[in-house]
């Protein structure tokens, strides 16, 4: 059973904590006293997030900080973080996370994130440490029968390796506390994390082309691209674009804290959406990123994308009512927060 703890007494390790979910979490994490090691590779994030972390939190919060540059599959590296540091919880987001390369790489996508997420269990379980909170995503729910999404929202085969792997990885866990019910497993699933933490110092860094539509209208606002193209204005929605439930990335961040605050002591295994509970449309986003950047962004619309679901927004009272936990940033604070970041950062952290 894992053991009750102060924050200032806990260590969590965080995989993928220079990423972009992970290192806004580090930030929480270490403004809330919590001693953070985060274990990243920089395979898809750069050091320079774990400078700004340290910046954002002054000195004192920082020493409370340790980085390993380490892939999570190396074993003997992730051996030695746990016999370097005395590891209470790990929040684990290291994995690879683009739905299109998933689909053209499915061999890379089920070794690294199946495969770093086992050697991770073994490792935490040969030092005694069964507390988890896994990173996972709206897209186990699929397309959804009816809206809003609850937790009891079937899970549907998933449309891409990438969504398989948290399908599975979900599985893995549950699988891990039957096993040994001292395991103590929180599955996050989150919406659509979008925005930056207000300092613009820390963000969403995408290698190449954005994929994801938030990243993308932010650099049609920079001039790095010349206008969105809207996948689809022909869905049965109110405009006829996709709808999204986007979260600030800093509301997701206070539901890792609140979840471990939450799961301190417990044991089980439990599922919590992480959304706004408010659908936004492509066209709503766009209107809302032109507010925050000061003039009307381009967009043309095109042909529907494979793979997109209609529509999906979360109810989100689990964690209201379980962990005293709710969404405070609306879209517009999401907008103006990833326009801070980019036009403060509009090459990312190479800049
Ligand atoms: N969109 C555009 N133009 C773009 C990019 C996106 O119109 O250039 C639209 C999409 O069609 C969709 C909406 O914007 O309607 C949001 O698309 P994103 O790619 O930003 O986000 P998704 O909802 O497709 O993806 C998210 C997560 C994935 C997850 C997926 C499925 O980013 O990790 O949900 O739940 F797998």
């Amino acid at each position: 059973m894992s053991e009750k703890k102060v924050p200032a007494d806990t260590c969590v390790l965080v995989t993928g904590g220079a990423g972009f979910i992970g290192s806004h979490t580090v930030v929480e994490l270490l403004q809330q006293g919590y001693h953070a090691v985060v274990v990243d590779d920089l395979s898809n994030s750069s050091e320079k997030a774990v400078d700004r972390i340290k910046a954002i939190v002054g000195p004192e919060a920082a020493a409370n900080l340790r980085f390993y540059q380490a892939d999570v599959n190396d074993r003997a590296a992730l051996e030695q973080v746990f016999t370097d540091n005395a590891i209470d919880r790990v929040i684990h987001f290291a994995g690879f996370k683009a739905v299109g390369e998933s689909v053209e790489k499915p061999i890379e996508y089920y070794t690294n994130n199946i495969g770093n997420t086992l050697t991770l269990v073994d490792v935490m379980r040969a030092h005694g440490c069964k507390s988890i909170i896994f990173s996972s995503s709206a897209t186990v729910y699929g397309e959804p029968d009816s809206l809003p999404l609850t937790e009891e929202s079937p899970k549907k085969p998933a449309t891409n390796p990438y969504g398989w792997t948290k399908w599975m990885i979900e599985q893995i866990l549950t699988d891990l506390h039957t096993a040994d019910p001292e395991w103590d497993v929180v599955l996050l699933r989150y919406f659509n994390p979008i925005g930056a933490h207000p300092s613009g110092l820390i963000g969403e860094d995408p290698k190449g082309i954005p994929n994801n539509l938030v990243p993308y209208v932010a650099q049609v606002a920079v001039g790095k691209r010349e206008f969105v193209r809207v996948w689809g204005d022909d869905y049965p929605t109110p405009d006829g674009t996709g709808v999204r439930d986007y979260i600030h990335v800093m509301d997701l961040a206070s539901g890792h804290v609140a979840a471990l605050a939450w799961m301190n002591g417990r044991t089980g295994v439990e599922v919590f959406n992480l959304g706004t509970g408010k659908g936004s449309s492509v066209l709503d986003v766009i209107h809302a990123f032109s507010r925050a950047c000061g003039r009307d962004l381009p967009y043309q619309i095109g042909p529907r994308r494979a793979g997109d679901v209609v529509a999906n927004y979360a109810d989100c009272s689990k964690a209201e009512r379980e962990m005293g936990w709710t969404a405070r940033y609306d879209l517009d604070d999401m907008c103006r927060d990833s326009w801070n970041w980019q036009s403060k950062n509009p090459d990312g952290y190479e800049g």
